[in-house]
């Protein structure tokens, strides 16, 4: 039996298609949801349009500190297995969570193999607290599963070789499964109306939002761009927005379900962003992104300008400037889920 513990948006999506992959395999997967991620919008919506299969347990964590956060995931999510039935022949993690650390120390001070999806990512810059993570659970990680052959490298300058595979991205076999059927399960018909040429921007990085000054500096450069600007907003910026003039060509929205972001992305001409996910996403749905960061850990997305590097000072310039090169595939082939259980289930021989 497989362990997963998931707990943010994005390991619902990433899970969604591994879990499937599971199932199709024969393998047993209990799922644990650690809470991290817990208002409807940020959470159910996603087990239910994804139908990622009900977690066997809520560790109901909910927000805090860091410390905070991290700390009552360790102690629930032993806890959980103290008291499991069956113990796992594995605990599962995605990226770079509070959620996939604390899962990754608790793991693997139990001696239970930990697997990780998305390894070997840097970003180099340690002030970010997912890059911590990543350094750590790659760390102690057994089996690790890489989105490309840069990530493999960098494991490598890491000292670690032993079960490392490259199989591609889980997100591009999401963005491809789910982008077949979004149309027939979700509009975003009110949200845009009869919107061309509009941006689609989403902020949610500490470093941009949590100081009033540092988001109302983004705002205003965006305010000066011609494009309509729809974003989507992360409720860690609410309180910081109630204290903002919002610049007239940018509307605001709730989070949108996986499927609406999906549609969303097909409708846009452009992506502003400081999420990791969507500069993959936009890249696959062929949409130049600018990524408002001074760094990013998924580095083959600038090749050509398809994404580039910007801060409010630069933004304007960087937005005329348009992709060089012809597109071609980046990680994987949309087969990374299927290749997970296939090399899992011989690793555990279960
Ligand atoms: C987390 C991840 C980040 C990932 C992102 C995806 C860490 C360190 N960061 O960031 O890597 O890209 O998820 O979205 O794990 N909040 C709510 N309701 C919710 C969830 C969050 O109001 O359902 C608010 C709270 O004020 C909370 C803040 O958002 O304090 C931050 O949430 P948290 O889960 O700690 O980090 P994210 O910014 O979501």
């Amino acid at each position: 039996m497989i362990l997963t513990l998931i707990g943010a948006r994005p390991q619902f999506i990433k899970a969604a298609v591994v879990s499937k992959a599971f199932l199709d395999s024969g393998i047993k997967e209990i799922i644990v949801h650690s809470g991290q991620h817990y208002e409807e919008k940020m959470s159910q919506v996603f087990w239910d349009e994804l139908r990622i299969p009900h977690p066997f347990a809520n560790l109901n964590v909910g927000s805090g500190s860091h410390s905070a956060q991290t700390a009552q995931i360790l102690v629930g999510f032993e806890k959980i297995i103290l008291e499991l039935a069956e113990f796992p022949e594995a605990v599962l993690l995605y990226g770079d969570t509070n959620t996939t650390i604390a899962g990754a120390l608790v793991a693997s001070k139990m001696h239970i193999p930990v697997i990780h999806i998305e390894a070997g990512l840097r970003s180099f810059n340690r002030e970010m607290p997912e890059e911590i993570n990543r350094v750590i659970t790659d760390h102690v990680s057994d089996i690790l599963f890489c989105p490309s052959d840069s990530a493999v490298e960098q494991l490598k300058k890491e000292g670690i070789t032993k079960n490392v595979f490259n199989v591609g991205d889980v997100m591009y076999d999401s963005f491809l499964a789910f982008s077949a059927i979004a149309t027939k399960h979700a509009s975003i018909k009110k949200l845009v109306g009869d919107l061309k040429d509009f941006i689609l921007l989403t902020l949610h990085r500490p470093v941009n939002t949590d100081k009033k000054e540092n988001l109302e500096q983004i705002l205003s450069s965006l305010g000066q761009l011609d494009s309509k600007i729809i974003w989507p907003v992360h409720p860690r910026n609410r309180a910081n927005l109630n204290k903002i003039a919002l610049p007239q060509n940018i509307r605001i929205t709730e989070p949108l379900t996986y499927f609406e972001m999906l549609l969303a992305l097909e409708e846009c001409s452009q992506v502003i962003t400081d999420s990791g996910g969507l500069q993959k996403e936009s890249y696959w749905a062929k949409k130049p992104c600018i990524t408002l960061r001074d760094e990013t850990e998924w580095t083959e997305t600038l090749v050509g300008n398809w994404n580039q590097l910007a801060k409010d000072n630069n933004l304007l310039e960087k937005i005329n400037i348009k992709p060089k090169n012809a597109w071609s595939p980046l990680y994987g082939k949309g087969d990374a889920a299927r290749q997970i259980a296939s090399i899992t289930k011989k690793l555990l021989a279960i």
